[in-house]
């Protein structure tokens, strides 16, 4: 079965005259661009999800000793709906974000939405927003599931109440560089996950920790920060902000996820399309020193899609990669993009 969404006519939206919000479609990048609703589920520890709602976009009240501020017990998703030429609203395959948080729910003592839950809640956050959505081919709209701890606690232990939530912005590229190649720098002093930890699932707290070596590296004049595997910092891991790949020949090679690596849901779907496209795909321990002689490097994420990388600096050395001609990494954009937007049917 095909596992393009498409989102049915808006059940509920004020807005349903206008067509499109007054965005500047052109200066789109990803910074937050507030959209009009948001939605919200509650439960109680040790319950179940039952029904959620569409708020009005806006702050949530929130205890000061909620379990998610003190302790960080959250967890986030992130995907992308697209408008189609005919006006209607495609998901990427939005039940890989719902298992993926469910996942990471029992890994955070959380209860979660079960997967019909999360996508319907997604679909209704997508289509109250839809004047949000940009026209085709110029962005879509990100989509951000939340899981929290949301009730009062003060000794170390699970929240006694759980918030999910969807909020949504139009975004373009990722990347201030827009889709020039990234310039990655191997980062040698800190680690992003560690063995036994929760590298592999999408916790909130998998990411303020790199924003210190990734503020550093941006004002160096990096794009991104490429971490290293906290045992022996010889192999590398993921990207801060996404996964890696690296093609030599007609293999295409990817660190394994072993918990310590997201678990990234264009990371699969790159790799499913590869073996289509006919490349061979290893996933495994790769060496820092290894990519460095890869004939073409690339990072995929959600908000990433699949960039190129133009060099890699590691221990003061920068490693220049091809990024002209007929790449790897263009075609997999090419077919990526094509499934996400409907031109290309989803066969996975
Ligand atoms: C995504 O790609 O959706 C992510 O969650 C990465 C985030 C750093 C923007």
């Amino acid at each position: 079965s095909s596992l393009q969404h498409a989102c049915e006519e808006p059940a509920f939206s004020e807005h349903k005259d206008k067509e499109y919000a007054d965005v500047d479609w052109d200066k789109l990048g990803f910074g937050l661009v507030p959209t009009d609703y948001m939605y919200v589920m509650k439960c109680a520890k040790d319950s179940v999800f039952e029904r959620g709602r569409i708020n009005p976009y806006g702050n949530i009240e929130l205890s000061p000793s909620a379990g998610v501020l003190n302790y960080g017990q959250g967890l986030f998703e992130g995907l992308k709906a697209h408008r189609k030429e005919n006006g209607s609203l495609l998901l990427f395959r939005p039940e890989q974000n719902a298992i993926r948080m469910r996942y990471g729910a029992e890994r955070m003592c959380m209860p979660s939405p079960t997967v019909d839950q999360f996508i319907d809640a997604v679909k209704q956050t997508a289509l109250a927003n839809k004047r949000w959505v940009p026209p085709p081919g110029r962005g879509s709209l990100y989509i951000r599931p939340l899981l929290v701890g949301s009730g009062p606690i003060l000794g170390l232990s699970p929240s006694p109440e759980y918030t999910f939530m969807i909020y949504a912005s139009p975004v373009r590229n990722y990347f201030k560089e827009g889709t020039a190649p990234l310039n990655l720098y191997v980062e040698e002093k800190f680690d992003r996950a560690s063995r036994g930890g929760t590298g592999g699932v999408k916790t909130i707290s998998n990411y303020a920790p790199v924003l210190k070596a990734l503020t550093s590296a941006k004002e160096r004049g990096f794009s991104d920060v490429l971490y290293l595997d906290s045992v022996s910092r010889r192999n590398i891991e993921e990207v801060s902000s996404c996964n890696i790949f690296m093609l030599k020949g007609n293999v295409l090679s990817t660190p394994a996820t072993k918990g310590t690596i997201l678990s990234g849901i264009t990371r699969r779907s790159i790799i499913e399309l590869s073996r289509d496209l006919g490349y061979e795909v290893e996933e495994r321990v790769i060496p820092v020193e290894e990519l460095l002689e890869a004939d073409e490097v690339f990072c995929t994420g959600t908000a990433v899609v699949v960039a190129s990388v133009g060099s890699i600096t590691y221990q003061d050395r920068r490693i220049e990669f091809r990024t002209g001609g007929r790449m790897a990494c263009r075609e997999l954009y090419e077919t990526l993009v094509g499934i996400q937007t409907g031109e290309i049917e989803d066969k996975h």
